[in-house]
Parts: structure tokens; C-alpha cells; sequence
């Protein structure tokens, strides 16, 4: 590989800073896309560029400084937003109109021209930092869907830049995709790039069916050719830092250790002679993750099973987010109120069936949840990957525990192994968990030892690896057609 620098780019930087009393707070950022990369970042010598997470307006004078120094000390650069710009770009165009859209929640997609305008300048200022930091022979690695346009205008400005661009969540089918006004410009706008990643085959498929019947471009097998040059397709599921989580898993096991206040709670829980078990989802509080779904179906379970109140408790992290946007608002208070109903009709004076945490926490306690749950019970209604269902099998370390994830998620694709279900079906949720909470030992263990193998093997270092190595490759396809 080349001697020159690799530069990430994504609107979220992996660190988020917030200023409190005049001082500076820096909290690592939550999200696939920030816990992945970071891996990846952190043995490179390369640069972040990034948005901090705080509007342009509250940094003042005294306090820039520091900020950028802290920045600068993570090996990132930040790009400043201002508060219209993340109301119209973040909150309007990323996560009222893509996102959704994307996703395949059109009920709740809106088309807003000034947000699209504010979208594009927005991506013009990412650019504009970009080719600050970047020079001629320079790779460029350009993420997810706030920044489709960047490809296109950081090769319009330096085409000897190379530009490799992920998308983190799905590309939807043609369908969906041509409702949206300004399809031809983010394809376009994408098309900046040498190489373009997905995490599936079947959302490398839905772009490309969009690429030929929206821009009537010649595709061949996985390269397009626009105008001079040749584009290639590919996918590459994202894995995770497998060791991390392993490592931290059997440290977190070592009698030795110290147990944290959280753990101590989870054991009071956990009685295999009583065959009291766990049972544990974790996720964003997202529409996309299936939250309401998932509790719902929870109550049909207990409903249905009466065998198992007072034995089973599902243990709930919903990690805010996004939540100025009226969908993210609406669903934590649909949240808080399923939780209440159901604890409220089960609940007896020595059990809960759902403990539910509205917080991020910190690693450790991660750690605590996917070493002590049983089950995992990971539903959403359509993800891009999931990257939280590969840490809980990173963490069982012992090989027992068992995976329930919804067919609708990336990882699912790679997951075998685990019990796949549509998380949409009550019956299917309700068998599944029953299986699984009564699987044998020997078969979870059997299970569990092909998915540690293969997450092993592919982790995020190999993921990223692949991604550059085949970046770094359409440098050769350029020379060959000049
Ligand atoms: N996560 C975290 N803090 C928390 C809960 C979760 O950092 O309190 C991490 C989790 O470990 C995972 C990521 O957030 O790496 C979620 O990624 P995933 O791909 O599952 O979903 P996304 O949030 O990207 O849609
Ligand atoms: C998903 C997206 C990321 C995003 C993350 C957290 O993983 O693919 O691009 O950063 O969610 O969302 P947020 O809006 O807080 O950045």
C-alpha cells in the first residue's frame, strides 16, 4: 500500500463533545458506524474529519481552543455546524428523510426542499475541510448516508484523490427508491467514489438495479462506467473488534475480579437451580429496532407460557438518540408506556418482567449484560447489519447462550447459527424464545463455536483491510484505462 494517508470521514466524530459549566465533557460516540471505525482509527496514522456533536454557537472564544485541542489529541478534525444546520441537515434531511426512507418507512419520510438545500451545503462544508487535510495521491474513506454527496464533490475539486464510500444502513429496493425527488443526485452524488460498499449483497443489488434504471448507465456485473471512469460495487459486512470484546469478557469472568453494582443486580436475578434466566436486547431507541414489537411480543410469550412468569426477565438498554426528531419522541413515550402495561399486569412482589434502562452505559457494564444474558433477543424491524448481535457472541466465552435476531438485519445474513425470525410474527418470537431458553447446552455451545469462528476470522480489522485493499486496487483499474 501507498506511503500516503487514509482520511475517514462521517458526520459523527468517535468522540462527542458537550460543554458543561464552561468546561469541556468528551463522551464516545454511540452507534455502529463510531464503534466500528474506531478500531479501525485508532491503529492508523491516518485523520478523522467529523462533526463534534455541538452547534458552532456554544463554543465560545475562551473555550475553541481546547475544544480543538482535544479534537487534534484524537487524531480528528472537526466540522463546525451550526444550529440551522443541524436542523435542517442532521434532524431534517440525515434522520426525517433518508433514514427513514432507507429503512423502508415511508409513513414517515418527508420531502423537504429546504432541508435538501441545507443538505447540500452542508456537504459542500464537509468538503471544504476534506480538501484542507487531503493531497493528490491521498484515500479519502467517505461514510454513510449524511454524506452521499461528498464522493462527487471531493472528485470534481482533486480527481486524484482516491474515494472509497460506505453506507452503513440498507440501500432499499428500486421501489422504494424512486419515490425519492432527488434520487439522480445522490446517485450521482455517490458516484464520486472508485469503490462503494455495502454491508449485504442484496443492498449492493438494489443500488445497482437503481443505478441502471434511474441513470441508464451501463453496469457489468459489479462496475459501472460513468463518463471516463469505471466504478466497483462490492459488499463487505462489517465485523466487530472481536478481541476487545472476548478479552473483556474473560477478564470480566476471572473470579478475581471485582463485580460492579450492575452485575451484583443481574445475579440476584440469575438462579439456575430455580432455572431463573436473562434475557437481553440492546439497541439505539430507534423505530427501525423493533422496541414496541419486541415487548409486545414479549407479553404474548408470558401470556402464552405461564410457566415461565416470575422465571424470565428481559433486561432492556434503549440508548437515547436522535430524540428532537417527533418519530424518536413518539417512540419513547409508546416505549415507557408498553413497559409500564406489561410489568404492570405481570409484575409480583419479587419479580419485574422488563428492566428497562433509557441510557448509554459505559463498556464494562456492556460487558456485564452479554456475559450474564441467556438470550439475546435482538428484533429490529430493518437494520443495516447490527453489530450488537456479534458482541454478544464475542462475549460467551464459556460457548453457551443463545442468539435470537430477526431476519431483517444485515448480520443476519452471516448468522446462521443463530434462531433467525421475522420479527414481525408474535408466534414465531414466542417459539423462538421458548427454544432457545430451553435449548441444550451442547447445541448452543455447537452454535455459538461457528459463529466465534467465523466473527473471529472476519473481524472489523479484516473488514476495513478489504475495503482499503480493494480501494487501493481501482488505482490499477484507472491506470489501465488511461
Ligand atoms: N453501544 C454503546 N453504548 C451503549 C449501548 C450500545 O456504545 O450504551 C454500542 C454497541 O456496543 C454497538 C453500537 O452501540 O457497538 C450499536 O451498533 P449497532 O450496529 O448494533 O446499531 P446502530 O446503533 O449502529 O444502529
Ligand atoms: C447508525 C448510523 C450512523 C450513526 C449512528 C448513531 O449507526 O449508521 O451513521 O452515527 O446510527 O446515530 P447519530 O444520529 O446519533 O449519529
Amino acid at each position: 500500500m501507498s506511503s500516503n494517508k487514509t482520511i475517514i470521514v462521517s458526520n459523527r466524530l468517535p468522540l462527542q463533545i458537550s460543554i458543561k459549566d464552561n468546561s469541556i465533557e468528551v463522551s464516545p460516540s454511540v452507534g455502529g458506524l463510531a464503534t466500528g471505525m474506531k478500531s479501525v482509527h485508532k491503529d492508523g496514522n491516518g485523520l478523522w474529519i467529523g462533526w463534534s456533536g455541538i452547534p458552532e454557537e456554544d463554543i465560545n472564544p475562551s473555550l475553541l481552543k481546547k475544544v480543538k485541542g482535544r479534537i487534534e489529541e484524537a487524531k480528528c478534525a472537526s466540522v463546525e455546524l451550526t444550529k440551522q444546520d443541524i436542523e435542517d441537515y442532521y434532524l431534517g434531511f440525515s434522520n426525517r428523510t433518508l433514514w427513514p426512507l432507507f429503512h423502508y418507512f415511508m409513513e414517515y419520510t418527508e420531502f423537504e426542499t429546504k432541508e435538501w438545500e441545507a443538505y447540500k451545503a452542508v456537504n459542500e462544508k464537509f468538503a471544504k475541510v476534506v480538501l484542507e487535510h487531503a493531497n493528490d495521491g491521498d484515500t479519502v474513506w467517505v461514510h454513510d448516508y449524511q454524506l452521499l454527496l461528498l464522493p462527487e464533490l471531493l472528485k470534481n475539486k482533486k480527481p486524484n484523490l482516491t474515494i472509497g464510500f460506505f453506507l452503513h444502513i440498507p440501500f432499499p429496493s428500486y421501489e422504494i427508491f424512486r419515490t425519492f425527488p432527488w434520487r439522480s443526485e445522490v446517485l450521482t452524488g455517490m458516484l464520486g467514489a472508485d469503490l462503494i460498499g455495502f454491508h449485504t449483497y442484496d443492498y449492493e443489488r438494489h443500488f445497482l438495479s437503481s443505478i441502471k434504471r434511474i441513470l441508464r448507465l451501463d453496469v457489468n456485473f459489479n462496475e459501472i462506467s460513468y463518463h471516463d471512469r469505471l466504478i466497483k460495487v462490492d459488499s463487505f459486512p462489517m465485523g466487530i473488534d472481536y478481541d476487545k470484546f472476548h478479552n473483556a469478557a474473560l477478564e470480566h469472568n476471572n473470579s478475581e475480579t471485582e463485580k460492579s453494582d450492575l452485575q451484583k443486580r443481574l445475579d440476584d436475578h440469575k438462579d439456575p437451580k430455580e432455572n431463573k434466566k436473562l434475557v437481553l436486547s440492546i439497541d439505539r431507541m430507534d423505530y427501525t429496532k423493533g422496541i414496541p414489537n419486541r415487548i409486545k411480543a414479549f407479553e404474548y410469550f408470558l401470556d402464552n407460557n405461564p410457566q415461565y412468569q416470575e422465571k424470565v426477565r428481559l433486561v432492556m438498554l434503549a440508548v437515547p438518540s436522535r430524540s428532537n426528531v417527533p418519530q424518536y419522541i413518539k417512540l419513547k413515550r409508546e416505549t415507557d408506556e408498553l413497559v409500564g402495561r406489561v410489568n404492570g399486569k405481570f409484575a409480583t412482589v419479587s419479580w419485574t418482567p422488563i428492566w428497562y434502562f433509557y441510557r448509554s452505559l459505559p463498556f464494562d457494564n456492556l460487558i456485564d449484560l452479554y456475559t450474564s444474558a441467556d438470550v439475546a433477543l435482538i428484533t429490529p424491524v430493518r437494520d443495516g447489519m447490527n453489530l450488537v448481535a456479534k458482541e454478544y457472541v464475542a462475549t460467551r466465552t464459556n460457548g453457551d447462550g443463545v442468539l435470537i435476531l430477526s431476519e431483517m438485519a444485515g448480520a443476519a445474513k452471516e448468522m446462521n447459527e443463530a434462531i433467525l425470525i421475522n420479527p414481525n410474527s408474535f408466534d414465531d418470537f414466542s417459539n423462538a424464545l421458548k427454544k432457545g431458553l430451553e435449548m441444550p447446552l451442547e447445541e448452543q455451545q455447537s452454535r455459538i463455536k461457528i459463529l466465534q469462528k467465523r466473527l473471529r476470522r472476519y473481524d472489523v480489522e479484516k473488514w476495513a483491510h478489504e475495503f482499503l485493499s480493494a480501494l487501493e486496487a481501482t488505482k490499477e483499474l484507472k491506470e489501465v484505462i488511461v
